[in-house]
């Protein structure tokens, strides 16, 4: 056993005050002797009350002392709709139309903490409209494999970028009275089979980088709310899972919220209980007159159900109930907000190419050929899940259209339609779809003859990325290869815009296309967003903030042979009701290994030296950047790296600097470098910047195995500066 040497002791003990510290500003304790006062004068009835879903969306207070219900709403990306207190149905209102801010993996491409604590606040504010008191997400699970279903509503596949980003969202949030709900915890890194596919990981890839974005939420942002996955980790679920959720997230990191399942995540009463399980959702199944009855029999002790209504009231006094009468007494969506979708989709979209510097539309464009079905197709709603009723949604054509109008002739064609729907695990007819991709591809070709440009708006849809499933393949879909390359023949100066939330399979697509650009399922405002980056009105900025790989087979998981796994038929199972859906579930068995282990992401690609499409943290600009005369040095509890950003071109534009640091004398095994810190700058044209990116410590921990603790290897660290995890320009180092 390695004994712990004095620095490290030193270094762990100033790791915990931090956490001891953020806990004392932290709102969750400020109401500690009135709670105790109140649990003294509860029932046992009133405490298991509080302990499961009241309604759909919504878990009992006291009514006895007057102290409100807790109001729960998806999330991630815009307040959902109104639903009936019961079902999965919307009740139809017109006042609950919110905005549809671009979704995770769009807010992630902007690199940027301080436009994700604009969201947070930016949901708050739509949240408290609509009388909500905790907002059902960041959605933050790490991006393992490029076909997962919810790609397009999670973060990234680096754990730092991922945790940045929740921090800043989280604390938007709650800096306005609205709790966040971190999801899923932990390890729902796959849609197929998620109610009970079991994930076997080592300790040291579930603690750096599946666990870590939810650790630094808590402990720097003081998240208010977690909500435990569906599947099992270890052989245990989530939703009873001590380690996790007691071991790690309360008495670690000291995590001082309410922990509430998933809908029908919940799998037993006493397991549930003592596992660390707050609320069930949406039903009382197993935390209802079960839990009374446990209780009663002495399986749980009266002090468990008192430290979970403990949690709950908690965050009923930190985050102030909005009256009824006050509630949804007007329209969700409001004009601030729309602000900061356009904002935060404006530093998303991400230049991947731009050969013959097509973009931005040069004076000489007079007619631009629009073509493509996600010029015209709105990404609000869609799939399996939550998703936003939303006010508006400016499409990419829409957006064109007024950015445009007077000064450049618009021809528009469709392109191509998606197939046809088919029932879950069938082929559709495409009989008469292929009839009339024959038509649309004769407009598309007609439109794209003499035009001074092509624009191609394609990519996949929110069908095609959902929860609830995970895409079998990333390739461009409804016959897009085919088509583009039909139009290239007719007319080689084409733009094509990627509108979708994961990884497309772009081999074909790229080879005729001179520009390409990745605009995300981007939100009410993305359409005038993207158009103010192809006209020039704006420079792109956006970083990708996951890998987009050459194929499929490249990536981790498939590679490895580990991913698909053999697909259970739980399509029979999702529909039917929770305790049904239970059952199934808790019969079923499907391993996912995660062999790839710490080698996620980049982390795969440029330790194993395979090419990718386009790397992680690439996007370019208008303007040529440079990076100059690094230096580093340890300070106090960071390290402090300095270095001069230069913008040689002739407009402001915003450059994401990115920080990856090498172990090369490390002991144990290691990516080839790995995202430490990172920073968005504006830089005016010609003028030259100096950058201070200040990492900390615990950034440049690892999991020791054999310790079953973190440690901070001593020795060299390299330190590499740039554009992209393949673009590291600058480099210098310091020894730990
Ligand atoms: C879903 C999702 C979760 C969502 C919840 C309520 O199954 O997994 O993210 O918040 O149910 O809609």
């Amino acid at each position: 056993m390695k004994h712990k040497t004095l620095g490290g002791l030193i270094l762990l003990a100033l790791l915990n005050t931090t956490s001891v510290s953020a806990q004392q500003t932290n709102p969750l304790l400020k109401n500690e002797a009135k709670i105790t006062e109140i649990i003294k004068g509860m029932t046992l009835e009133e405490k298991v009350n509080m302990l499961h879903g009241k309604n759909m969306f919504s878990s009992a207070g006291i009514e006895r002392l007057g102290i409100p219900d807790l109001e729960y709403a998806d999330g991630p990306f815009g307040i959902r709709e109104e639903m009936e207190p019961h079902s999965w149905r919307g009740l139809g209102w017109e006042t609950d139309k919110a905005t549809f801010f671009p979704t995770g993996s769009a807010l992630a491409a902007t690199w940027c903490p301080g436009m994700a604590y604009a969201y947070g606040k930016a949901m708050a504010a739509e949240a408290k409209l609509r009388g909500k008191d905790m907002i059902l997400g960041p959605a933050m699970n790490i991006q393992r494999l490029p076909t997962g279903g919810r790609t397009y509503e999670y973060l990234s596949e680096d754990p730092i970028l991922s945790g940045m980003l929740a921090i800043g969202y989280t604390k938007g949030a709650q800096d306005n009275d609205e709790a966040v709900c971190l999801k899923h915890f932990a390890l729902n890194n796959q849609e197929n089979m998620r109610g009970f596919v079991n994930v076997n990981i080592s300790e040291r890839a579930m603690r750096e980088i599946y666990l870590t974005p939810f650790e630094m939420a808590v402990k720097q942002a003081n998240a208010y709310g977690v909500m435990a996955a569906y599947n099992k980790v270890w052989g245990k679920w989530c939703s009873e899972n001590d380690l996790l959720q007691n071991a790690i997230l309360r008495n670690e990191w000291g995590f001082k919220g309410i922990i509430i399942s998933d809908w029908g995540g919940t799998h037993s009463t006493v397991g549930a209980a003592i596992g660390g399980l707050d609320v069930e959702m949406p039903s009382s199944t197993y935390m209802g007159q079960a839990l009374i009855d446990s209780v009663k029999a002495g399986a749980v002790p009266m002090e468990v159900i008192d430290s979970k209504v403990r949690n709950l009231l908690r965050v009923r006094f930190a985050v102030p109930a909005v009256p009824k009468d006050v509630a949804n007494t007007q329209i969700t969506s409001q004009p601030a907000q729309q602000k900061v979708a356009y904002d935060v989709a404006s530093k998303s979209v991400v230049l991947l190419k731009n050969e013959g510097n097509l973009l931005p539309f040069g004076k000489k464009v007079k007619t631009i050929a629009v073509i493509g079905h996600n010029a015209t197709r709105t990404m609000a709603l869609g799939g399996v899940g939550a998703g936003v009723k939303a006010l508006y949604e400016i499409t990419p054509l829409q957006g064109l259209q007024t950015a445009l109008k007077g000064k450049v002739k618009i021809k528009h064609a469709v392109g191509y339609e998606p197939y046809p729907r088919a029932r879950r695990g069938e082929q559709p007819d495409l009989t008469a779809w292929n009839e009339n991709a024959a038509k649309l591809k004769a407009e598309a070709l007609k439109a794209a003859k003499g035009a001074d440009l092509v624009l191609f708006v394609g990519g996949d849809n929110r069908e095609v990325e959902t929860e609830g499933s995970d895409r079998t393949n990333i390739d461009l879909p409804f016959g897009q290869n085919e088509l583009i390359e039909a139009i290239a023949a007719v007319n080689p100066n084409i733009v094509s815009i990627m509108v979708a939330g994961g990884p497309v399979d772009m081999r074909r697509l790229e080879k005729v296309s001179k520009s390409i650009v990745y605009s995300w399922f981007n939100g009410s405002e993305g359409g005038h967003a993207l158009a103010d980056i192809l006209t020039g009105k704006i420079a792109p900025s956006g970083k990708l903030p996951f890998t987009l790989p050459v194929k499929l087979e490249d990536s981790p998981a498939y590679a490895l042979g580990v991913y698909p796994q053999k697909q259970e038929t739980e399509s029979s199972d999702v529909f039917v009701d929770l305790v049904n859906r239970d059952n199934f579930r808790a019969q079923q068995k499907a391993d996912a290994d995660y062999s790839e282990d710490i080698f996620v992401g980049y982390r795969w690609y440029t330790s194993k030296n395979v090419k990718t499409m386009y790397p992680f943290g690439h996007g370019l600009s208008y303007v040529p950047f440079s990076f100059a005369n690094a230096k580093a040095e340890v300070k106090g509890q960071n390290i402090e790296v300095t270095f001069d950003v230069k913008n040689g071109g002739n407009m402001t534009a915003e450059q994401v600097a990115q920080v990856y640091i090498a172990r090369p004398d490390s002991k144990v095994i290691r990516p080839k470098y790995e995202l430490k810190g990172f920073s968005r700058v504006a830089v005016n044209a010609g003028d030259t910047k100096t950058v201070t990116i200040t990492i900390p410590m615990e950034n440049m921990r690892h999991w020791n195995e054999f310790q079953h603790a973190w440690n901070v290897e001593k020795g060299k660290a390299v330190i590499y500066i740039g554009s992209s995890s393949e673009d590291l320009p600058l480099k210098t180092e310091i020894t730990l």
